[in-house]
């Protein structure tokens, strides 16, 4: 090898090198940027955390249902939801609850109380999930 030959070699491998340290920290630097990216998206998750309370009172639940949820003469208890109901079902009620009395056990519940469970279009999905699911978790 010339004396030419060499430093041609010595300036390659040093680029090379070069070139596999920047792949290297431009890699680190990605990750770094997705970390802080899912960081903000969690505070942001909780920062609009649902308030179940604040929805059941808004929505007039306690008025018929109690302040406790353990009934009033407009409205069954509902301690023991998870007995007779599933998440996604329990939503589609709060929905539209019309639709549940083919179910006989709602349809004696009705007359009993002789009123019906109103149909909750204020709430969006997710806060119906969230009432669903505090519903069905209570004990
Ligand atoms: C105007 C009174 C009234 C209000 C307000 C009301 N309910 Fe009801 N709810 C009823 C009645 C009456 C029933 C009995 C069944 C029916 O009518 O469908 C019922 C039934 C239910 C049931 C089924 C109980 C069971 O034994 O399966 C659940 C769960 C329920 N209500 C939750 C809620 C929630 C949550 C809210 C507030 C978002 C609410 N209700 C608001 C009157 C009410």
């Amino acid at each position: 090898m010339t004396n030419a030959q060499k430093w041609v070699s010595a300036f390659l491998v040093l680029f090379i090198l070069l070139l596999v340290l920047s792949k290297i920290t431009n890699r680190q630097d990605n990750e770094t940027e997705t970390a802080s990216t899912e960081d903000v998206q969690q505070d942001m998750a909780q920062s609009a955390e649902i308030d179940v309370q604040n929805l059941l009172g808004s929505n007039r639940c306690f008025t018929c249902h109690g302040e406790d949820l353990n009934g009033t003469g407009m409205g069954p208890s509902l301690v023991n939801v998870s007995e007779n109901w599933k998440k996604a079902s329990l939503v589609s009620y709060f929905q539209n609850p019309k639709a549940f009395l083919n179910n006989p056990r709602m349809l004696v519940l009705k007359n009993k109380y002789n009123r019906e469970m109103p149909a909750q279009g204020s709430m969006t999905v997710e806060e119906l999930d969230a009432v669903a699911e505090y519903l069905l978790t209570r004990k």
